[in-house]
């Protein structure tokens, strides 16, 4: 039987401005590359910038219905006080071809970078600056006039971990203290931004969801693998509604606000077992080994696990979105393999009774995967890095397939 999915079910690609577009210059993660504190420049990345037209263009012509993207808040706004008029007009430009195309944009507000005065002032580590974030969401207000679906945040707790935990990406803080500091203060961000946009726009927020597998049978890594799911995966969502974030060490009072959908982007599972280290939270998390191939990112496949993901965000009573999902490999069949698999299981999220609006597949094209550079392909359409060419794998034309007909057929 080929499952059918809802007419208006949206088949979509996701994409982030500073892996796609290009010489972005004015944000922290680029300062970085320069200094040589990160291992690979982004440069020209996909050249985006120049190339948006016939990027679109190739969208319609593969049938996707749906795309999401994100705005650089440097670009708009290089300086602190300095508003960048073109740049401007070149993103409405940009969401003016999709609907013409049509295409739903999804808008992701903040995907990872930041301008750099704004990280120079201390970014999201300081309440007071949430002022500058405010001036960017009324400016993106107005230039998203047309747009309906709007994400504050991508993956916050990523955000979190990876700046300020584990000081792998920008900027570079190895503090737990500081790192749950960060989380509520994105909570407040979010609810400033929502308190902005809803009404005119549905307002959601986009969450990574690793499916924590605990190692072993024993009750002791049962338990920490809960404590990791709660404490990186659904308190930073409870706490929109609660008002009360539940950090590892407090809880923070935060404002109780609303999301009007949820993104989840869904990727891979993790391992979990006890530890003693408090400043591990009590618990060890490595990357699980759960299939027998690994992608380009050493991450296991396992498809269920978008199920698991789906299932237990359906508690906040929300419309559900997968706003990323996807592989990096060079065996282009595996990829529509995961593709094929995933989507059963969204389909059978929606057969349960779920309300899931949509799947974004990441990535449209290759790009840049922040510290591990281009080697990882996730793109359905091939990137030549040289010559800025695109080549549409065979996996774009069969989700192009599936994304017409709205089936996956036998
Ligand atoms: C999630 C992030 O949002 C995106 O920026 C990244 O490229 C993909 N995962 C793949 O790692």
């Amino acid at each position: 039987m080929p499952l059918k999915f809802p007419e208006e079910f949206l088949f979509g690609t996701a994409t982030a401005a500073h892996q796609i577009e290009g010489d972005n210059k004015w944000n922290d993660w680029w300062y970085y590359e320069q200094i040589g504190k990160l291992p690979y420049k982004s440069g020209k990345a996909c050249n985006h910038w120049e190339f948006y037209k016939e990027d679109i263009q190739l969208m319609a012509s593969l049938g996707y219905n749906a795309y999401r993207f994100s705005i650089e808040w440097s670009r708009l706004f290089p300086e602190e006080n300095k508003f960048n008029e073109e740049a401007f007009n070149r993103y409405q430009e940009i969401i003016d071809l999709l609907l013409a195309n049509n295409i739903t944009p999804l808008v992701t507000l903040h995907h990872f970078t930041s301008p750099l005065w704004f990280m120079k002032k201390g970014g999201f580590l300081r309440e007071e600056n949430l002022k500058f974030w405010e001036k960017y969401v009324e400016k993106v207000a107005e230039l998203l006039e047309k747009v309906k679906l709007i994400a504050t945040f991508n993956e916050p707790m990523v955000y979190v971990m990876m700046g300020y935990l584990t000081a792998y990406w920008p900027p570079f803080i190895k503090s737990p203290f500081k790192a749950f500091k960060v989380a509520s203060n994105l909570l407040k961000a979010h609810a400033l931004a929502y308190e902005i946009l809803h009404g005119k726009f549905q307002v959601g927020i986009v969450k990574n969801v690793p499916i924590m597998l605990p190692a072993t049978d024993k009750e002791r890594d049962k338990k920490a693998a809960e404590r990791a799911d709660n404490l990186f995966n659904w308190y930073f969502l409870d706490a929109i509604w609660s008002g009360v974030y539940r950090g590892a060490f407090k809880a923070y009072r935060v404002p109780q606000s609303d999301a009007d959908f949820i993104g989840i982007n869904y990727y891979t599972a993790s391992e979990v077992r006890h530890s003693w280290n408090p400043l591990k939270f009590f618990f060890d998390a490595k990357l699980a080994d759960v299939s027998e191939r690994k992608t380009q990112m050493g991450w296991s496949v396992y498809p269920r696990g978008i199920y698991i993901a789906l299932k237990k965000a359906s508690k906040y009573g929300k419309p559900l979105y997968i706003t990323e999902n996807g592989i990096a490999t060079l065996d282009d069949e595996w990829r529509i393999e995961f593709i094929i698999q995933h989507l059963q299981y969204v389909h059978k999220a929606i057969e349960d009774g779920l309300d899931v609006r949509g799947y974004f597949y990441w990535s449209f094209m290759d790009n840049y995967e922040w510290r591990e550079g281009f080697e990882p392909r996730f793109g359905l359409v091939e990137v030549d890095y040289e010559t800025f060419e695109r080549r549409p794998r065979k996996s774009a034309y069969i989700y192009g397939g599936i994304a017409k007909s709205k089936e996956i057929k036998d």
